[in-house]
């Protein structure tokens, strides 16, 4: 991480895990861990209907409550479905998009990714846009291909103002939920190519103040090691996040760097 061009940012993503009550429960324990000094921005990933109970319970804390998905248009008949605006109302300040589960179970797609992520732009969220490639693709040798297509989809319209309020999140298919971390190196190499994809777009300037996280498998053993290095600024966290102490230990594990 680079704490003096960008922000360090830790976020939870809950997937479909707990209901309000364990919500609630989940941010009175980990409000009571939070150290008194700000050592890095700290993001939980919620489900939809876990929002609102995220949202008071974090309140006048410094804990920001992100979404974990939306959908593009405005309002309209679309069953189901929640926008950007709906979440902007309730004072979430995050959303992430195109997370891999998303693309592989809900038929997300990069031009879809786009449009989600102009839409979250324009009511002021903050999108934490996921990239990764699967096993097979990274043994194919397409992986930096994958990513640099990925992210200037993702991108693509995205003013340089709006740039800054992007986060992009690393996340290799094959590490999510497997146990099976990508090393420090691995890791910084797609983090740093990420970065050198966004210069390439909108310049030096901008793309040293973009936010790239990375995500599979982070968990407190591995966190220090991995947020060493320059280009990985943070982390996207599914299984540990689901435990106050873990995710806090992650925290922490920011501050060593
Ligand atoms: P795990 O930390 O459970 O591997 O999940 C990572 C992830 O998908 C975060 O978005």
């Amino acid at each position: 991480m680079n704490r003096r061009y960008r922000k360090t940012i830790i976020a939870g993503n809950w997937k479909m895990n707990k209901t309000p009550s364990e919500t609630k429960a989940f941010a009175e324990e980990f409000k009571a861990l939070l150290p008194k000094t700000k050592w890095c921005d700290v993001v939980v990933c919620v489900p939809f209907i876990d929002v609102p109970a995220a949202v008071r319970a974090f309140k006048d804390s410094r804990v920001a409550v992100g979404a974990e998905n939306l959908y593009f248009e405005k309002s309209g008949a679309f069953t189901g479905e929640v926008s950007a605006d709906m979440l902007a109302d309730l004072d979430v300040r995050y959303v992430i998009i195109g997370h891999s589960e998303r693309r592989q179970y809900f038929g997300e797609t990069d031009i879809t990714v786009n449009k989600k992520v102009h839409a979250a732009l324009g009511v002021g969220l903050n999108p934490i846009i996921c990239v990764g490639e699967s096993l097979e693709q990274r043994e194919m040798g397409v992986t930096m291909d994958l990513i640099a297509l990925q992210v200037k989809s993702a991108l693509a319209g995205v003013a340089p103002e709006q740039v800054r309020k992007c986060v992009i999140a690393y996340e290799p298919i094959w590490a999510i939920g497997t146990g099976k971390t990508a090393t420090g190196e691995q890791a910084a190499e797609v983090c740093s190519f990420i970065r050198a994809t966004i210069r390439g777009l909108y310049g030096a300037r901008i793309a040293r103040g973009v936010t790239i996280q990375y995500g599979g498998s982070m968990n407190p053993g591995n966190a220090a090691e991995l947020l060493s290095h320059e280009d990985i600024d943070g982390g996207l966290i599914g299984g540990a996040a689901l435990k106050p102490d873990q995710l806090m230990a992650i925290v922490h594990a920011a501050n060593q760097n």
